[in-house]
């Protein structure tokens, strides 16, 4: 039997469900050869050690002594601005890591965090888990199979039902950075193409707190690719209806919805459609379910050299170069100019 140890810094929102998606592989990685084994830590100690005896995990008392009890793969689920110190840990203890998006707080940050990872050839795979979605990898292979002709529109949309802590939102870059980020992600993913002009405006009208730590509770920004296409790409964080993320895709030939199924927190107002009607998505964790539990699982296949890195820390930083623009946008009130060269 093959031991696989992982190690989870980070058991807060995010946190707890990659711990939980890991027991849950157990079984099914074991019925390949392959022993499972994880070990976490939180600076919240007693919350740890209770996560931990929960899941049959071992607690650590810092990523240090985690890092040196020999691990497999590190996972990193800490707040954002932990993310470059952490990854350097990780690729200097010679393992794959696996880091929760982004990379690092914004581009700046994050540009001495990749030419580390280059420099000590380091794997680290981001956690942009819609690429894992099955919704968005239909419209991706519908769209690469010119199923769906050119696209004339894109709209994509991602609204927390509820906001997260203002104390998170304080330390998240801005809801471009936090939420959009995915967005921008999955557009770059899905067309192949780059966002070279976002134009956004955001606003307040839920709690004065989110304004009072500099962040919008709603926004939306105009992109235009580098091949003309134009798109939208908006988020709130008061969405009462429930935890919407959507994309659609409209082509010369044929559109796509992702994100249309039972669970759509939309009502149709049209007479005698009862069509969404299930229980919406209330979380991220919801909507995602299947995809966040199809992202760890690659992360152990990276791990034992089974695939190729899903999502590259350059992947994610060109992300994070649009929603750069994005706050830059919001603050100043013009277009601005996506620069992806700072990449190359
Ligand atoms: N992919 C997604 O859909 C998604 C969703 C939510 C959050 N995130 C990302 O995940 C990260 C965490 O977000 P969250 O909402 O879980 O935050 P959180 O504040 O709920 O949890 C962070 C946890 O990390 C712990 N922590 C902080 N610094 C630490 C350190 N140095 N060592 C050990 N533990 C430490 C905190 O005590 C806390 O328990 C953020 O970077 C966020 O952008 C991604």
């Amino acid at each position: 039997m093959k031991i696989v140890v992982l190690g989870l810094v980070g058991v807060g929102r995010i946190g707890v469900m990659h711990a939980n998606n890991i027991a849950g592989l157990r079984d099914v990685l074991h019925r390949r050869g392959v022993d499972l084994q994880l070990r976490l830590t939180d600076v919240a100690a007693d919350h740890a050690r209770t996560i931990a005896a929960g899941l049959g995990a071992e607690f650590f008392p810092s990523a240090a002594a985690m890092l040196a009890s020999g691990l497999d793969g590190l996972i990193i689920a800490t707040g954002t601005a932990t993310h470059p110190e952490l990854i350097r840990a990780g690729v200097t203890a010679g393992i794959p890591v696996f880091c929760e998006k982004p990379v690092a707080m914004n581009v700046a940050e994050s540009l001495p965090v990749l030419d580390f990872i280059r420099d000590n050839r380091g794997v680290v795979q981001i956690g942009h888990q819609r690429r894992f979605d099955v919704g968005y990898l239909e419209a991706r292979r519908a769209f690469l199979a010119g199923e769906l002709g050119w696209i004339h529109s894109l709209r994509a949309v991602t609204c927390d039902m509820a906001p997260p802590p203002v104390e998170f939102l304080a330390t998240s870059g801005g809801l471009f950075r936090d939420c959009s980020v995915h967005d921008f992600d999955i557009v770059r993913w899905l067309t192949g193409r780059e966002i070279v002009e976002v134009y956004a405006k955001g606003s307040n009208r839920g709690h004065p707190a989110i304004g009072g730590v500099g962040d919008v509770d709603t926004a939306l920004a105009l992109i235009t690719l580098d091949d003309g296409t134009v798109g939208t790409v908006s988020a709130s964080r008061y969405n009462g209806a429930g935890h919407d993320v959507r994309l659609e895709i409209q082509g010369s030939d044929n559109s796509v919805l992702v994100g249309l199924d039972d669970k759509t927190a939309l009502v149709s107002a049209e007479s005698g459609v009862s069509f969404p009607g299930g229980r919406p998505h209330q979380t991220f964790a919801e909507r995602f379910d299947q995809a966040y539990r199809s992202e760890m699982a690659a992360f152990v296949e990276l791990i034992l050299g089974e695939r190729s890195n899903p999502c590259t820390p350059e992947d994610a930083v060109a992300a994070s170069v649009v929603a750069d623009a994005a706050q830059e946008s919001l603050a100043t009130g013009a277009p601005v100019q996506v620069g992806v060269s700072v990449l190359s």
